[in-house]
């Protein structure tokens, strides 16, 4: 018997397809789709541009509260808004790139978009695939179905500088490289592979090979095999 919504959680570290993966598989079977990554971009934008120091982890959890981030979860077009700005552009910048990590390293900023990514996914009625850091271990620790999609560092360096219009592979791995363990040694909910996650690598497939690889577990798992 199919069950009417099906939550699936997709992590792992940035070059590995997430994104990709993630909207193509909601897109394809009818689901929801939330970048959580991007709610972290959206709140560090707005520290940002409001002038919290990104240094003083006491004054980043005191302005955690503050903006309005609202996420839009057609995976055909995904969108984010602060305070109603539209900001999809800008939460791409190198800046917010290289300051996300630290921000999303502050436990009140954590549960903030924790909270916000909970109730977007009780009220996907047809379900939804979240992609994150720590999506199956900490936000939806009861996901139908959690993904951890790997690849090495050279793979995905490769596809972010291909991403960045041509940036240099070498120092796309490095800043890739940076932003990885930072995301992984923070104390508060760090990038892990859940116990209970389906390992994924996609070093060696194509783009299609992965959608159709999760496409057919999340199938499988629906109907309950
Ligand atoms: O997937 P991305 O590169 O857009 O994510 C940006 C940053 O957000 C990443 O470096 C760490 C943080 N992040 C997180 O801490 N937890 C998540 N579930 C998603 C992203």
């Amino acid at each position: 018997m199919e069950r009417a919504a099906v939550i699936v959680a997709i992590d792992g570290p940035s070059g590995t397809g997430k994104s990709s993966t993630s909207k193509a598989v909601a897109a394809q079977l009818g689901l929801s789709y939330l970048d959580t990554g991007a709610q972290y971009r959206a709140i560090t934008w707005w520290m940002v541009a409001n002038g919290i120091d990104i240094d003083d982890p006491a004054a980043l959890a005191a302005a955690a509260g503050k903006p309005d981030i609202v996420s839009g979860t057609d995976p055909a077009h995904p969108t984010i808004t602060v305070d109603g700005t539209d900001v999809a552009g800008p939460i791409r910048t190198q800046e917010v790139t290289s300051k996300v990590s630290a921000v999303s390293a502050v436990p009140e900023v954590r549960a903030r978009i924790t909270e916000l990514q909970r109730s977007i996914a009780a009220g996907a009625e047809r379900g939804i695939v979240v992609e994150g850091r720590d999506i199956g271990t900490t936000v939806l620790p009861d996901a139908d179905l959690k993904i951890f999609l790997t690849a090495s560092p050279e793979a995905r360096a490769a596809r972010r500088s291909g991403e960045l219009k041509g940036a240099d592979v070498h120092s796309t791995r490095e800043a890739l490289l940076k932003r990885d363990a930072a995301d992984s040694s923070r104390k508060a909910s760090p990038l892990a592979k859940a116990d209970d996650a389906v390992e994924v690598d996609t070093t060696e497939l194509t783009l299609p090979q992965v959608i159709e690889c999760v496409v057919t577990l999340v199938e499988e798992k629906r109907a309950g095999k």
